[in-house]
């Protein structure tokens, strides 16, 4: 199908969300040339796995990109990091696609979600940037386009329960030592770094630091993503709270439209969509669950159902895998898009 293979750089290739990209883009057979795996000095010696092969970590530095002759490079080593490095790689004649928030609400960047604003990869020359949103904006997008085309979304209330991966491999293993700290009843004495609180057997309602209007900073990406990324001024409330799971995103949504919605309908316009899987089945109690979308590619839907009161508001709950969905899988299929436009395929 393609023309041609690429040199693909992965920055922060030995991260929690790195190496889900370097599984994601063997899965689904990329067009790769040559992998360059970059991370900081401190990784040099060490290996990462592509498509069952071992690769050495190469230092991230300005002239790498130049070196390796990079087509794409995917950066998800931190905000700051991109900041510094992202300028070197477009400089080098790569496309940046960067999963921190640095460059996402950037008014020439592209913020994109594939099965909602594909056409937004069109002006990624603008800066050279393409910018992958938050874990919890991606699932959430991708279940709001299709019941906005059919209903016309007005106000989004959401709750979500956040997994430790989302702060990094660090954040897991926090959350493990707390735990084996509990069974060895030391839990009170168990340190806490990644977090402000004890995370295991607790939830943090906070993600983030504080904004001067009482909501964390990741309440307000979810907030000014969505805009961006729907092109509609949707109203928005988030409540982002961390919880002691591992891997997954799990988010209760309460949708207001401008007209009635019905949620047999609903359920089957969400079938019908692009990496949407329902599963929702109260008699045999089926649900989506953060234990049960480990490793996969799609948003699972469930719960949707009818507001008790009003006819033009629907409640859902949905998960997906934030390091798959949430960043990964979602870069990848930037990637993808980018590749088959350059293609004109
Ligand atoms: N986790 C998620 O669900 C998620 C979702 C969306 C976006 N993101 C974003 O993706 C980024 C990475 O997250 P993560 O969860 O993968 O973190 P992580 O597990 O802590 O991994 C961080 C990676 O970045 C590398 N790195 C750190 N500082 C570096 C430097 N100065 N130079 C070169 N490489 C450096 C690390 O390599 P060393 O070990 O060599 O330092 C490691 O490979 C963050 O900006 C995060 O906000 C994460």
């Amino acid at each position: 199908m393609y023309r041609k293979t690429y040199n693909v750089a992965v920055v922060g290739a030995n991260g929690a969300v790195g190496e889900e990209i370097l599984t994601v883009l063997a899965e689904i057979d990329f067009p790769l040339d040559k992998l360059i795996p970059l991370a900081s000095s401190k990784s040099v010696g060490k290996e990462v796995e592509y498509n069952g092969e071992m690769f050495s970590i190469i230092e991230l530095t300005h002239d790498v990109f130049s070196d390796y002759k990079v087509d794409i490079a995917l950066f998800s080593a931190g905000g700051s990091v991109s900041a510094e490095f992202a300028p070197s790689a477009v400089k080098a004649g790569a496309v940046v696609i960067d999963n921190t928030s640095h460059f996402r609400m950037d008014k020439n960047t592209p913020l994109v979600v594939p099965e909602v604003n594909p056409q937004d990869i069109k002006k990624w020359r603008e800066t050279g940037i393409i910018a992958n949103p938050n874990c919890s904006t991606i699932q959430m997008v991708q279940t709001l386009k299709p019941l906005d085309e059919a209903y016309d979304l007005v106000r989004v209330d959401v709750a979500t329960y956040q997994a430790t991966s989302g702060a990094g491999k660090t954040a897991m293993e926090e959350l493990v030592n707390q735990m084996q700290a509990f069974f060895a009843f030391t839990l009170s004495d168990a340190e806490h770094k990644v977090f402000n609180q004890q995370i295991a057997l607790n939830v943090i309602p906070q993600i983030d630091l504080f904004t001067e209007n009482a909501y964390t900073k990741e309440e307000m990406k979810m907030v000014n993503e969505t805009v961006k990324i729907m092109h509609k001024d949707v109203h928005l409330s988030a409540t982002c709270v961390r919880v002691p799971t591992l891997r997954g995103h799990a988010e209760a949504l309460t949708l207001t439209f401008d007209s009635e919605v019905d949620a047999n309908e609903a359920r089957e316009i969400l079938a019908k969509a692009p990496n949407l899987v329902i599963v929702d089945n109260p008699e045999e109690e089926l649900y989506p669950m953060p234990a049960t979308c480990v490793d996969k590619n799609e948003t699972f839907v469930g719960r949707i159902r009818n507001d008790i009161y009003s006819g033009n508001i629907l409640h859902l709950f949905i998960v997906a895998d934030n390091l798959r969905v949430g960043a990964a899988t979602n870069a990848v299929r930037i990637a993808q898009k980018w590749v088959e436009l350059e293609e004109n395929i």
